[in-house]
């Protein structure tokens, strides 16, 4: 049974038993600010759950879109995955434990013909919140699973939600598959022996927990089942893992082709690859306006690009702009059971290009950079970690997995000390940005960044043709131009002017690092950094660096910001000079 008939025997099976089938909720919850994407079928139901009326009943099945961030960095297991789709009922004040078990039961025996030998159970075993679950162990007892095929279990493992910090939630029952073909399933059910893999969770919904912790009775009793669907077609089919399935062959087979690698060459890799697309796809495809940036979802998504670029190159992916047809063929086999994806496509291959630009150009010598310092400093700290980020953009958990891949020790205060780095960070740029127009930098866009940088490669670039009589004397940046002025008497011949477009170009070409430094005013003077020395002695500055060891073409005093790499600026030019005022000139440049 594949993937997409497990789905559809589901849903018509609560279809049958008076359920009405909903649409999946998109993956960016609209209700709920405690969580950044839906986890569960339930999530999205939450104001259904706790008594307004859903317009389609008290009965309703679904299968829902659902992402868990909690263990990226576990992804790459047999079992870990951020995105999924879970199958679920519900009953909203309708029916209870005895029908949600039976049913449960009846689709697992009847539909997906489980023998009864496979099968075991666990219940809440009770404590100061809520009693123990005699009544399901009744339920399933009467059914016909054996005694010794029932646990019960305390909170940790048999309670579930709410799925954000308050909220519906309840004591469960949940069912085990033993998943083993040639050994059959030991008399007495031990939940921690592996063999035995969840496959489906009913919750009895009847608290609900509140602001300060405390559990409440809820006013409506209500059912919330959850089944994951790739996790069960893989034991189905008797499957190791779900990227054995049709729910990831399709990309699987995609990635080989990219790579020209096999899957059991390095099946870590691939299945990283796979689970980090696929949920990117699906996020960025909900067209909710989620796109890689620094912030909540958009950080996930970028992680989640980044780290899939990361094992793509590992795999030796050199290809430019492959993830977009990645997401492509995500898209298009999912399109009947989410056709949004495909609808959402051009934004997806948007996104995904952009981001694999900015992140790809500087993807291997990042990895190079961060692996070389880590391996010299000897361990990890946050503060290293985030001057990481801000050079290479290495997220702050890559480089502590390339740490760890290499056997290094990472602070115990990691977390803290990458906080304090970053804090800082911003208390500086926030002091810079008020002195921004100053530095003629109006705002801080894309392409005013651009312009910035570009704006040290042409005072370089003029020093070098004109002299170093030649200082700044003004710049105004706008996303369309550069407007500079600068001490020099004559006008410039068109040959100067060629002479410096060619430096600058030759340096956006060589696509050299942009890094930023801060020090002492003194400091900065000693090693020639260009800029306004008037700040008090002692005054610790920024110093924006282009280039490095022997090759640095521009060293300023700037409050920024910058482009990372001078490769993405395009292609320069001048497009006037003129004279400004006695002694000054003034020249009009574009990236283009
Ligand atoms: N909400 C329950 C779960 O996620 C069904 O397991």
């Amino acid at each position: 049974m594949n993937s997409s008939e497990l789905r559809t025997k589901f849903l018509n099976f609560f279809k049958s038993k008076g359920h009405a089938v909903i649409p999946s909720a998109s993956l960016i919850p609209e209700n709920d600010p405690t969580v950044l994407f839906t986890t569960a079928g339930m999530h999205p139901l939450v104001p259904y759950l706790l008594g307004q009326k859903h317009p389609e009943g008290t009965r309703l099945t679904d299968a829902q879109k659902c992402i868990r961030t909690g263990d990226i960095e576990d992804v790459g297991d047999d079992t870990h995955l951020t995105f999924f789709e879970m199958l679920g009922n519900w009953s909203l004040g309708d029916y209870w434990k005895e029908d949600a078990i039976k049913w449960s039961f009846e689709f697992l025996t009847e539909e997906l013909k489980v023998p009864l030998d496979r099968l075991a159970v666990s219940c809440f075993s009770g404590d100061d919140d809520a009693p123990k679950d005699e009544e399901s162990a009744k339920i399933w007892e009467s059914l016909g699973i054996k005694k010794e095929r029932i646990a019960f279990l305390p909170k940790e493992d048999n309670w579930w939600g709410p799925a954000g910090k308050t909220g519906p939630c309840g004591p469960d029952t949940e069912m085990f598959y033993w998943k083993l073909n040639d050994e059959p399933a030991p008399e007495t059910f031990d939940p921690k022996n592996k063999n035995w893999v969840e496959i489906w969770n009913d919750v009895f919904m009847q608290y609900v927990k509140d602001e300060n912790g405390k559990f409440l009775p809820a006013e409506q009793k209500n059912v919330d089942t959850g089944m994951g669907l790739e996790r069960t077609v893989a034991v189905l089919n008797g499957k190791e893992n779900v990227y054995e399935t049709d729910a990831f062959d399709f990309i699987i087979k995609k990635i080989e082709e990219l790579s020209g690698k096999k899957y059991n060459e390095d099946p870590k890799s691939f299945r990283i690859v796979a689970d980090h697309l696929k949920a990117a796809t699906f996020i960025v495809g909900d067209n909710k306006g989620v796109a890689p940036s620094n912030l909540g979802q958009g950080y996930i998504v970028r992680r989640l690009i980044r780290r899939a670029i990361r094992f793509g190159e590992k795999l030796g992916i050199g290809r430019k702009n492959w993830l977009a047809d990645v997401a492509e063929i995500i898209a298009g086999n999912y399109k009947s059971a989410y056709p949004e994806i495909l609808k959402n496509l051009d934004f997806v291959r948007f996104e995904f290009s952009k981001e694999e630009e900015k992140f790809g150009a500087t993807i291997e010598r990042g990895i190079i950079e961060t692996t070389s310092e880590i391996t010299s400093m000897g361990h990890l700290t946050g503060d290293a970690a985030f001057r990481l980020y801000e050079t290479y953009g290495m997220p702050p958990e890559l480089s502590q997995e390339i740490a760890r891949e290499k056997k290094f020790k990472i602070s115990r205060n990691f977390h803290t000390e990458y906080g304090i780095a970053k804090e800082k960070h911003q208390e500086l740029s926030r002091t810079s940005s008020a002195g921004m127009f100053k530095g003629g930098l109006a705002d801080a866009s894309e392409q005013t960044t651009k312009y910035h940088t570009a704006t040290h490669l042409l005072l370089a670039g003029l020093r070098k043709v004109l002299g170093d009589h030649v200082t700044q004397k003004g710049s105004n940046i706008t996303a369309e131009r550069i407007r500079f002025d600068f001490a020099h008497k004559e006008k410039m011949t068109s040959s100067q002017i060629k002479d410096v477009e060619n430096f600058v170009n030759d340096i956006i070409k060589k696509d050299l690092p942009v890094y930023c430094e801060e020090m002492t005013l003194e400091k900065a003077r000693e090693l020639n950094a260009m800029g306004v020395f008037e700040s008090k002695y002692g005054e610790k500055v920024k110093v924006y660096t282009v280039g490095e060891g022997d090759d640095i073409a521009s060293r300023e005093i700037c409050g920024g910001p910058h482009v990372e790499r001078t490769g993405i600026l395009g292609h320069f030019k001048i497009q006037k000079e003129e004279s400004s005022s006695s002694g000054v000139r003034r020249i009009k440049a574009i990236l283009e």
